[in-house]
Order: C-alpha cells, then structure tokens, then sequence
C-alpha cells in the first residue's frame, strides 16, 4: 500500500523506533515499512526515511557500548539492546601516528571494524537485519556473501534463534568458509562469482518456497543497510563529536559508503556536530573495479565487469549502490581509487608493521588508496583523515607471506649461531 510517511508513523513507532517509511531514492514515492526493496512506480531502490525524536551527545553516551546506543538513529524497536544479539560496535578508533608519517599525513585514524563479533563490519548490518526479520516473522535468514556478511549471517541467527542458510561464490578463502559454516546453518557454495550468486537469491526470493526467507542483503535492504550509518556515528562520537575531513571506504555494493555519508548528514540535521565539509574516498582493487572506472572516465552509469582479485570480500562486479557513491564522492569533492594486489599486499603489511593491525585484504584497498592519493596529491596532507578497516586478516592469510625469522635448536649457542644476538 502506498501512503505518507505521516499515516505510517503510529504502526511504525511500535516496531522500528524513529523509522516511519520506505523512501524510493529515485522518485521519493513512500510506502509502509515493509520487508520491500524496490519501488513499484521507478523500480529505484528504497531507503529508510525517519522522524527522530530526542537524541542528544548526553543520551547517547548513556547508552550501552555498542551499536544499541545509537538506536534512536536506526530502524530498530526501542528495546532492542534487551533482544539476543551479537551487540556489534564500538570498535576502536586507532590514533595512526606511525603510518601517518610513513605516507605523509598530519593526522590519520584507522577504524577498526576487525574487532566485531565475526571479524568484519557486517556484524552491524547484520544486526538491523535480524530486528527487521523479527519483526517480519521471517523463520530463516539468508544471504547472497562474499564471504563476510556470510559469517555474520550464521552468527546472528545462531544467537537470535533464526534458521539461516547463507550463499557465497565457490573458491573464497578457507578463513571465510569455515567461519560461514560453524555456526550451524546451512552454507550453500555457487559455481560462479558474486554477481550469480546475487542473481540466483534473487530468483529464490520469487518462488513461493522463499516466502519465510528474510535475505538480508536483498529483501531487508533497506533496514539492513542503515547498519553502516553506526561506523559514521562511532567515527565523529570517538573523535570528540567532530566529522573527519576525509575518510576512505571500501566498495564491494557501495552501501557502507553511501551510509556512512547518510550517518554524517543525520549527525548535523540533528545538531549532534558541527556542519563542516568532510570528503568521502571510495577505495576498489584495480581487478574489480567498476566504480572507480566509471569516476575516471566521468560516468554516470557503472559498467559491470567479471572480478578477478585477492580482495575477495569486495570482488561484487555490478554494484547495486554505484551509482549513488559516484554521488556521494562528487558531491563532497572526494574520489572513487583502485589499486592493484601487489599494492593490496604491500598495504597489508604496512598497517601491520606501523600500527599493529592486521587488515584483511578490503583493509589492504583501503591503506592501499590512502597511500596513492596522498602520493598523487588526492588527500590534503593537513586534514583529519580516517582509513577504514573493515575485516580481520586472519581471514584472508593466504594473501600474505610472513616466515618465521629463524627455526633453531632451543639453546642459546644456537641463537647466537644464527646472527640473531
Ligand atoms: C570486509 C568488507 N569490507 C567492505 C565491504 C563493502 O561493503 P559494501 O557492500 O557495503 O560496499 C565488504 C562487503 O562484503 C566486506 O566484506
Ligand atoms: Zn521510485
């Protein structure tokens, strides 16, 4: 049914907190809060459109410490911090001094989203997915992954008490599949990349066998995707209550960066911070990656192509939200950059060896484009800037070789033998 976001405000407030609608971001037509992703008139996607309440610096601060405390933003019921779930969030804001004068910045932060309950930042779209299902009374929750939001997906509903099957493109890396497999639900490899997978969810989702299948990254997008405003709201909250002036962010769909810059416009509609201008850098390996192509030829369209790169995580060939982030990085005077798997792997292992991270291969694109665009003067080497990491390395050791020093005999004679004394 279609109707105002001011009819739907009373059903809404009983479910999802400060949500009223579903908002075509084509057209803007609205509609009830539904599990519903497309708009009937445009086919556009839609987004969550609110009406917040009270939210201030001092009632957030006495929220718990995790994604909950910022509830008030989100899609969610009001007592959600009571529901069982992962509480993902809060990770650390890590001051980059080290790194930041490797490459040449004055002051440089890296978020580290590898300190969620599975490992990556899809813990916290994730959790928006599971209180829509919830609400929806969906009994299985599903995926299309590259492997991440797999994880996620089989945690969550292990803890939330949800069937999940999850899909994921078959050949990702052993730290991924098994994560995606131990929980307990059932983990389903497709013969082909990303994109089939997607494609194949998609057709799932219109067979009447799929009706109790809530797909978080297909028919509970929308509230799923508003998980990716938390990192912008933990960003400017642990830097004092102050935007960064660039940050760089990972594209495998696009969402977390086009919410994260729906975050920062929430934080200064509602007055919770300064309104000074921030640049958004999209950051994509050179082997998958469309975006970027379509920002260096000046498009407002994205081409698909076939992935081929270590960075298996953001190997999603025709992104759903690409066109939004050429928007989003056009209209705050910031990029879209890829790298190449060499400079992937050279980025792991200097964010580990300056600052003791250990970034998954997304984490290695990111590092990767901070070092190009300040190389090529992209960044201004003056301004606050925070790098995204966005997964744990542990997950993706084939990426990178690191031998032991030595193997020895355990004694001292041996030791010093070696030249190691
Ligand atoms: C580690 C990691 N970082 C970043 C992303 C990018 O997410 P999005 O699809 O929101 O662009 C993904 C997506 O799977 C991921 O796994
Ligand atoms: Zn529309």
């Amino acid at each position: 049914m279609v109707m105002t976001a001011t009819e739907s405000g009373t059903s809404a407030a009983r479910s999802f907190g400060p949500a009223v609608a579903l908002s075509c971001r084509e057209c803007g037509q609205q509609y009830d809060l539904g599990p519903r992703f497309a708009c009937e008139q445009c086919f556009g996607p839609l987004e969550i459109a609110y009406e917040f309440g009270n939210v201030s610096r001092e009632s957030i601060g006495r929220g718990p410490n995790n994604i909950w405390r910022y509830a008030g933003l989100l899609p969610v019921p009001d007592n959600v911090a009571e529901l069982p779930n992962m509480n993902p969030g809060l990770t650390p804001l890590v001051r980059a001094d080290r790194l930041a004068s490797e490459v040449g910045l004055r002051s440089l932060h890296v978020k580290d989203d590898s300190a969620n309950p599975t490992h990556s930042f899809k813990d916290r779209v994730v959790a928006m997915a599971v209180e829509a299902a919830r609400t929806f009374g969906f009994t299985t929750l599903s995926c299309s992954s590259t492997g991440n939001l797999a994880g996620a997906v089989g945690a969550a509903s292990a803890r939330a008490g949800f069937r999940s099957c999850v899909f994921i493109p078959a050949g990702l890396e052993e730290g991924k599949i098994v994560m995606a497999a131990v929980y307990g639900g059932r983990l389903v490899a497709i013969d082909g990349t990303y994109d089939d997978v997607n494609r194949f969810c998609s057709e799932l989702i219109g067979d009447p066998a799929g009706e109790e299948w809530g797909f978080v990254n297909v028919n509970l997008r929308p509230y799923y995707a508003e998980g990716s405003k938390t990192l912008a709201y933990e960003i400017a909250e642990q830097l004092g209550w102050r935007l960064p002036e660039q940050i760089i962010v990972p594209i495998a769909s696009g969402s977390q960066l086009t919410k994260i810059d729906k975050g920062f416009r929430d934080l200064i509609a509602l007055g919770l911070v300064e309104d000074r201008p921030y640049r958004i850098f999209g950051a994509q390996a050179t082997g998958c990656s469309p975006v970027a192509r379509a920002w260096e030829d000046g498009h407002d369209v994205v081409q698909p192509v076939k992935p081929d790169t270590i960075a298996k995580s953001l190997a999603i060939g025709n992104p759903a939200d690409g066109p939004y982030v050429l928007d989003v990085c056009r209209r705050t005077g910031g990029a879209v950059v890829h790298v190449s798997d060499a400079e992937v792997v050279d980025s792991i292992n200097l964010l580990a060896r300056t600052e003791g991270v250990f970034a998954e291969t997304a984490g290695g694109v990111t590092t990767g484009v901070l070092r190009k665009l300040v190389a090529e003067g992209g960044l201004d080497p003056q301004a606050e800037t925070v790098v995204l990491n966005t997964g744990d390395g542990l997950k993706t050791l084939s990426a990178v070789d690191a031998d032991v020093t030595a193997t020895i005999k355990p004694s001292l004679d041996a030791f010093k033998d070696a030249g190691l004394l």
